[in-house]
């Protein structure tokens, strides 16, 4: 693959975009208030809190429900056909608001709007939707929407360079925990996966940017942070610096809790064992996603791993961290999998025996080497094996878990737990949830829990 020098959005084209934004709020007769729509990953999240920044610049607040608002905007996902059909049909149910409010502005953006052909699907099958841009253009959403505003037209952008966007303002949804983008892009086309053709070449921020973020976060009173990247193995910083060194320079800024997501087995080195080891405050959790335990699907899917493999990282990270929170990410009916090769993922997820799994029924994407393949599993095949992983997963997390009982964790409480006002629920270091006892005062606050049951497969806990 060649090297890329990654591009950095010019100072003056950053400037143009915060005087839109200032020129916008100066428009408005009337508070104006918007709804940020999320589908999809974390980094779909965070790029979310950056539309929600760029709107409050605007002057806008945020409305608590989408009919109240008079911008609606739906950050999309086409990682999968479901989150896409999804995304699709509540932009058509807006339809009847806006006969009811023609004031009512919709816009779409995200991953989808870079598929090909699918903006100007949009544009015609949509005629309410008055802007569409793809994530190539997010850090001009500011000048694309002052554009609809001033000429009344309906403005689509899906062009646009693998750029690096510094200094976009950003509305965090917790103040507890934030996301900390390192890195942009894909370059390994897993042959399943849209995401190297919507979300661009890999790029890297440089390392003082990061750190400059992080040290800003951890001044701000944040607990947790979380790097995330589609692959944080192939971070490079400005200097050459590798994902590990970056991991201990953030770790010496003395943010309590430090978690990254997502690593690709393929390139996971001793170096970041070893770092993850070493570092006071990386917390002792991994996502490792394997995708499927058969050699032969993994070869397809163009993984650059094999189960011995994967197998033997496993047991590195496990030497080094005891007891570390283990997660994965699982792909069933790929295009050709056999029943025996299904059956050498389970017997991986029984031997493995993780924490947790995000399981999904493979979903063909247009473009993709994989959607071209033959031998595309029928749907009733690919639910009865997914049923039969996730019994499997279930079993074997309820097993793994309960080494927790008696011990104890630091827990950092996300909110009241559902089901009662007088419990609160949060992640222990492990990355598990855990429920126990507490209000809404604790919501925030990192507390010591000692782990005393499971309970439908969550923890249950006592405070220290
Ligand atoms: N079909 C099903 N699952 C997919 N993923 C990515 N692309 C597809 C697809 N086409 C899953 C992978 C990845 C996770 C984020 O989404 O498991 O790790
Ligand atoms: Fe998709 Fe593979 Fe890149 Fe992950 S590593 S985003 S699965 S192409």
């Amino acid at each position: 693959m060649t090297e890329r020098i990654p591009v950095h959005v010019s100072e003056a084209e950053m400037r143009a975009q915060r005087e839109s934004e200032a020129r916008i709020a100066a428009m408005a007769e009337r508070p104006r208030t918007y709804h940020v729509v999320t589908y999809g990953c974390q980094m779909n999240a965070h790029d979310s809190e950056k539309l929600a920044g760029m709107l409050e610049a605007m002057g806008m607040t945020a409305a608590p429900v989408r009919e109240e608002a008079d911008f609606v905007i739906f950050n999309t996902c086409c990682v999968r056909d479901n989150a896409e059909r999804r995304a699709l049909g509540n932009v058509t149910w807006l339809k009847e608001i806006r006969k009811l409010r023609p004031e009512l502005m919709i816009a779409v953006c995200g991953c989808m709007i870079q598929e090909p052909g699918m903006a100007e699907r949009i544009l015609k099958q949509y005629p309410f939707v008055d802007l569409a841009f793809g994530t190539a253009a997010l850090h001009r959403f500011p000048s694309l929407l002052e554009r609809v505003l001033t000429e009344r037209t309906r403005v689509v952008s899906v062009d646009g360079e693998d750029v690096i966007a510094e200094d976009v303002p950003v509305r965090r949804l917790r103040k507890d925990a934030a996301y900390l983008t390192i890195m942009y892009g894909c370059d390994n086309y897993c042959t399943y996966c849209i995401v190297p053709y919507v979300r661009g070449r890999e790029r890297s921020r440089r390392m003082s940017d990061i750190l400059r973020e992080a040290e800003g976060l951890r001044d701000a009173g944040v607990k947790e942070i979380m790097l995330l990247g589609q692959n944080v193995n192939s971070y490079r910083g400005e200097d050459g610096e590798d994902f590990p060194a970056l991991l201990r320079a953030v770790d010496r800024i003395s943010i309590e809790r430090i978690r990254f997501m997502t690593s690709h087995p393929k390139d996971l080195s001793d170096g970041l064992i070893a770092a993850m080891a070493e570092c006071e405050h990386v917390l002792p959790q991994f996502h490792l996603p394997v995708q499927s335990g058969s050699d032969e699907i993994l070869r397809r899917m163009n993984r650059h791993y094999d189960r011995a493999r994967y197998l033997d990282r496993v047991r590195r990270l496990r030497e080094a961290v005891p007891g570390i929170g283990l997660t994965t990410d699982i792909i069933v009916a790929f295009p050709g999998e056999t029943e025996a090769q299904f059956e050498d993922t389970l017997s991986l997820v029984d031997e493995v025996g993780y924490d947790s799994a995000f399981t999904f029924i493979y979903s063909p994407r247009t473009g993709t080497a994989a959607a071209k393949m033959p031998g595309q599993i029928p749907a009733e095949v690919a639910t009865e094996r997914i049923q039969r992983l996730i019994r499997l997963q279930e079993k074997r997390q309820r097993e793994e878990m309960a080494r927790f009982v008696g011990m104890t964790e630091q827990v950092l409480v996300e909110s009241l737990s559902r089901r009662s006002d007088r419990q609160v629920s949060g992640k222990g270091g492990h990355g598990i949830s855990i429920t126990f006892p507490g209000g809404a005062e604790d919501v925030g606050r990192i507390v010591k829990v000692r782990v005393t049951g499971l309970k439908n497969n969550t923890l249950t806990g006592e405070r220290e």
